[in-house]
Parts: structure tokens; sequence; C-alpha cells
């Protein structure tokens, strides 16, 4: 029986290291949880995709992003920062509500930095 025991608790975090291992690294895996608590995932869909409200994050990685001034902008590190702290300063062309400003004490640099990791790792 203990034997049992045993063998489920090793494949129980086995299982979990493949998980989070496979598909994000430490940090990425930081910017998902933290993505899902801050609640931008509920406009920007909870795997990075189906969002509802905001785009979706997957496959924008890299891409030209067409902005409601008529330029385009590259989905980079850069352009992530600007549309999480101050995103009327870029709005995406289309039909969409506004993206809300998340300042320093609601999501500090660091956080930051690890939904940018998140985001890039999405592709
Ligand atoms: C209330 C819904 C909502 C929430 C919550 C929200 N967003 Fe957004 N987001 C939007 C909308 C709508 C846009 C597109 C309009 C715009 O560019 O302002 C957008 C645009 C973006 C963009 C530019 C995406 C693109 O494809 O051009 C990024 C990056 C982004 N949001 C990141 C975040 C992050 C990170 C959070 C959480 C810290 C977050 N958003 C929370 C609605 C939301």
């Amino acid at each position: 029986m203990f034997a049992g025991l045993a063998l489920t608790a090793v494949l129980a975090f086995a299982s979990c290291g493949s998980d989070s291992s496979t598909e994000f690294s430490a940090a990425g895996e930081r910017g998902r949880r933290l993505a899902t608590d801050l609640g931008c995932a509920g406009c920007h869909g909870g795997d990075g995709r189906d969002a509802t409200i905001g785009p979706d994050w997957t496959g924008s990685w890299g891409t030209e992003i067409e902005l409601d001034d008529g330029s385009t902008t590259t989905f980079d590190a850069v352009y992530v920062e600007r549309s999480v702290r101050s995103p009327d300063a870029q709005r995406r062309a289309g039909d969409w509500i506004r993206m809300p400003e998340y300042r320093a004490d609601q999501l500090s640099d660091d956080e930051l930095a690890d939904i940018v990791v998140y985001l890039e790792e999405l592709g």
C-alpha cells in the first residue's frame, strides 16, 4: 500500500513538471498565471486564444499591427509594454473597446517582463 501511494505521488509530480516545462519557461509560466490573476485573460482569452473582448495573443508575436492612426508597428516587447502602461498612446485599428491602463502599483515592471516572455512564448 505504501508503494502504491509513493507511485501515485511520483506520477503526479512527473506530469505536473512536464506540463509547465514543455510549454513555457519559468518566467513565461509566471506571466501566464499573472495574466489570469490580473484579469487580462478575461478579455484576451485563457490561453491567449479565443479572446472575448480584446485581440487574441496567440499568433501575434513579431507580426505587424495596424494602429488606428493609420500607422503600423511590430508586436514586440516595446509594443506590449506600451499597450499595458499607456494604451491610449497606440490603439489598434478596428472596433475595440478601450484596453484598460495598468499602472506600476497594479503590475510591477518585473511582472510585466514575465507577461512579455509569456506572450513571446505563445508565438
Ligand atoms: C477589459 C478588457 C481588457 C483587459 C482586462 C485587458 N485588455 Fe489588453 N486589450 C483590450 C482591448 C479591447 C485591446 C485592443 C484595443 C487597444 O489596442 O487598445 C487590447 C490590447 C492589448 C494589447 C495589444 C494587442 C494587439 O494585438 O494589438 C496587449 C499586448 C494587451 N492588450 C495586453 C494586456 C495585458 C497584459 C493585460 C493584463 C495586464 C490586458 N491586456 C488586460 C482589452 C483588455
